[in-house]
């Protein structure tokens, strides 16, 4: 017996060494477009610091390291589209090449120095950064943040000390909202998780179920909904690895987005960024009540999720136990991934 589960934590060393280098082929958020403005910022990818900076129109993404004697590019500023160096001031323009020397002018322009660019996009509100040169799949959509039936919604990003799949896999756990989040998004009268249809639409997951959820009774106010439980339909889109898309419709039409990105910044450690949209009670002043109540949710998940022993997502199916049709989705989920992370 020992010698089995010896042999499974080896497997599960190589399967989490194989899945986190597969993720370098994949877009992966590292920041909110509004917060790429005037300045430099370093965001951390896959344990790599890498600095994000938008020159000439475009978000640019280079190793947070100078060619010069290795600070950090972040501590520097923009200046006519260039990256210059805080500490003797080099500076970069937006295809990394080393433009300025003011040490030495008469080098500058002839100095065989750039910096390594790493694709970089702007979608859904984020910015994206791939570590290899040609991204597997295209990058998700947010497509209410262009829908004027929509208020839109940045939340704050959150940290979490496990793996960006492990994050992802409770976002899409069915069978745990009867009990972390009972009264609110389950209830633990009716645990009942029933088989969920689970298919491949290009780069995506894609799922849906109709749940009947008790929902705050501030929430139904604003929904405008009196029944004391509601059927509600959830329709997942799963962009691989990290980004998911859940569309809720209420009984009576009224819709409402919840949208998480997970940047793995390394094995243990990933990054969620979110936005919510609603097509009701629009006014400014729900805002905030709609905003804890996504705090709430995640301050319940949080602990649980953190104390996953691995952290990381085994490769091998069968390390952990499923429960047929209550865990399909996270069972088609680790199938995909570790399809995805073969040579
Ligand atoms: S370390 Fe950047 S200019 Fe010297
Ligand atoms: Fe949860």
């Amino acid at each position: 017996m020992a010698t089995e589960v010896a042999a499974r934590n080896e497997l599960d060393v190589a399967g989490e060494a194989a899945l986190y280098a597969a993720f370098r082929k994949f877009w992966h958020p590292v920041a909110y477009t509004s917060a790429v403005l005037d300045r430099p910022q370093r965001v951390r990818l896959l344990g790599e610091d890498l600095v994000i900076a938008r020159l000439a129109g475009a978000v640019r993404a280079f190793p947070d390291l100078c060619l010069h004697r290795g600070s950090a590019l972040s501590l520097g500023t923009i200046e006519n589209d260039c990256l210059r160096c805080a500490y003797h001031g080099w500076a970069y323009d937006a295809d990394g090449r080393c433009v300025d020397v003011p040490a030495r002018r008469e080098l500058s322009g002839r100095i065989n120095a750039v910096l390594r660019s790493f694709p970089a996009a702007e979608q859904a509100g984020l910015v994206w950064v791939c570590l290899e040169e040609s991204p597997l799949f295209d990058l998700p959509e947010l497509p209410e943040l262009d829908d004027a039936d929509f208020r839109v919604l940045e939340g704050p990003t959150y940290d979490w000390a496990t793996s960006a799949p492990r994050r992802m896999e409770n976002f899409v756990d069915f069978s745990h909202f009867a009990f972390v989040h009972d009264k609110v998004l389950g209830s633990r009268d009716n645990p009942r998780v029933e088989d969920t249809e689970v298919w491949r639409d290009g780069a995506m997951l894609r799922f849906e179920r109709v749940v009947s959820e008790p929902g705050e009774t501030h929430k139904k106010e604003l929904l405008g909904i009196e029944a004391g439980t509601m059927n509600v339909l959830n329709e997942y889109r799963l962009t691989m690895p990290g980004t998911i898309h859940l569309k809720r419709t209420f009984p009576n039409g009224r819709r409402y987005i919840l949208m998480m990105a997970a940047c793995p910044m390394g094995p243990r450690s990933v990054r969620s960024f979110w936005f919510q949209a609603r097509d009701f009670a629009r006014e400014p002043e729900h805002d905030a009540y709609l905003m804890d109540f996504e705090a709430r949710i995640l301050e319940q998940d949080k602990p649980i999720v953190e104390s996953q022993r691995p952290e990381h997502l085994s490769r091998d199916l069968s390390v952990e136990m499923h429960v047929r049709g209550a865990d399909s989705v996270s069972v088609e989920y680790r199938r995909w991934l570790v399809e995805l992370s073969r040579p």
